[in-house]
């Protein structure tokens, strides 16, 4: 299967600094995949999605979109109307005065109608669980709408992949819960950048680790512990942790690293 998004060999420094951000990185998306990109701040993991959407332009390397390769804004407007960034920061993303015109924006862009892109809007809000929000203003919202609504403005444009920067960052548990049941009910192919283990493993088959601009694949689960601390700790108690079922466990036990 041709893969919708692939980077080869791709060197990154951001001109007027010397410190390499992204080293020698090799990565493929393929329709359908859901892969997590874990790692340090600093470490690349937003540079390498900017990359991706031809926001930054690498020193070295290739891109591909579906096997051919990216190189002029032609060529960036294409895999743009098929594949969506959700920005780590939801203001990066919003920019009309109400959530209507910003969802309807994406659909408007890719050529439909104004009657057909507030339906595509209406229906995509209401599948996020934010019917109602139409005529809401846009940065009145709190972090965790901005967020959600971010998200919607990429999924009304029906693209094949999503690249998430930091999906749950301030979301509330339930905003959260409500935010992986409607990413595991899409089909499009999803890389997620996230500090949130359990929504990787909830969301993801495949985990990228980056650091200090290496990307490795993470194809091993490591059996380790976790420590805390609180108040009546003594007293025998459960904690309602998921379940993970642990395959392709590494027989070495690994250090406690919490
Ligand atoms: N515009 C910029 N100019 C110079 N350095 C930058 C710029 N943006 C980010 N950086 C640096 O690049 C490194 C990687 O950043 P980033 O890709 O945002 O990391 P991550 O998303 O993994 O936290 C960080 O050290 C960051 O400070
Ligand atoms: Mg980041």
């Amino acid at each position: 299967m041709t893969p919708i998004i692939e980077l080869k060999n791709i060197t990154f420094v951001y001109p007027a600094t010397s410190r390499i951000i992204l080293k020698n990185v090799n990565f493929s998306l393929k329709p359908g995949q859901r892969v997590g990109l874990v790692g340090p701040n600093g470490s690349g993991k937003t540079s390498m999605f900017h990359v991706i959407m031809g926001i930054l332009k690498p020193q070295k390397g290739t891109i591909l979109f579906k096997g051919e390769e990216v190189n002029d804004k032609e060529d960036f407007r294409k895999l743009h109307k098929t594949v969506g960034l959700l920005f780590q920061d939801a203001d990066d993303q919003l920019f009309s005065p109400t959530v209507l015109e910003d969802v309807a924006f994406g659909p408007l862009n890719l050529g439909a109608t104004p009657k057909e892109a507030r339906e595509i809007a209406v229906t995509t809000l209401k599948e996020l669980g934010l019917e109602g929000f139409e005529n809401r203003i846009t940065h009145q919202l709190s972090g965790g709408e901005k967020k959600l609504v971010s998200l919607a403005t990429i999924l009304a444009m029906k693209p094949e992949a999503l690249l998430l920067d930091e999906p749950t960052n301030n979301l509330d548990i339930e905003t959260r819960a409500r935010l992986i049941d409607v990413l595991n009910r899409l089909d499009q192919a999803l890389l997620i950048i996230s500090h949130d283990w359990d929504l990787l493993e909830d969301t993801c088959n495949d985990i990228f680790a980056m650091d200090k601009g290496v990307l490795t694949e993470c194809d091993k689960a490591y059996l380790h512990e976790h420590r805390h601390a609180h108040r009546c700790g003594r007293i025998e108690h459960r904690h309602i942790h998921k379940i993970i079922p642990v395959v392709n466990v590494d027989p070495r036990v690994g250090q406690p690293v919490h």
